[in-house]
């Protein structure tokens, strides 16, 4: 007949409070996850800059120029008549990062060899659809980029250059 040790009823509550303990840990790391995911954008005023990019002065960039900026996955191109666009690096077709080729004048995709004029628009494939773009705004003559989500289209138009 076998007999209990007496320090095993100790053992059994410091294993059910420690249980207890990480039990609570991950309801609230859950509750946590939960809230963040529920909650709508913008509510607290913040999230709705978290993503706004601040390009610089709108002076300093050149008609006819294309500046990257790596950091916000984007380049911001002004055309020849002044107008902005902030184009998505990622290629459509598989998603590799497109540079632009100052020499050839359009942005040239090293993977399958997909390539994109200044505007964005496809004029090699196999890429299926122009370059995504990000808004634009223009606030007290500075270039912002609003990079919270890009926006997809079939061709380019002119509603979607943003004048100085
Ligand atoms: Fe760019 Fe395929 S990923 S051409």
């Amino acid at each position: 007949m076998m007999s209990e040790k007496p320090q095993s009823g100790s053992r059994r509550r410091f294993l059910w409070t420690a249980w207890t303990a990480l039990l609570g840990v991950a309801a609230a790391e859950a509750a946590w996850i939960v809230s963040r995911v529920l909650r709508p954008r913008g509510a607290s005023g913040t999230d709705e800059t978290v993503g706004v990019m601040t390009a610089g002065p709108v002076d300093r960039f050149a008609p006819g120029s294309v500046t990257a900026f790596p950091e916000g996955g984007f380049y911001l191109v002004r055309l020849e008549d002044g107008g902005f666009l902030a184009m998505s690096r990622v290629c459509t077709h598989l998603g590799c990062s497109v540079p632009w080729i100052d020499s050839e004048q359009r942005f040239v995709c090293p993977c399958h060899a997909s390539a994109f004029d200044v505007r964005g628009e496809v004029v090699n494939p196999p890429a299926p659809r122009p370059l995504d773009l990000f808004e634009v705004r223009i606030e007290n003559r500075v270039v912002k980029v609003n990079l919270a989500s890009a926006m997809r289209r079939t061709a380019f138009g002119a509603s979607q250059v943003v004048s100085a």
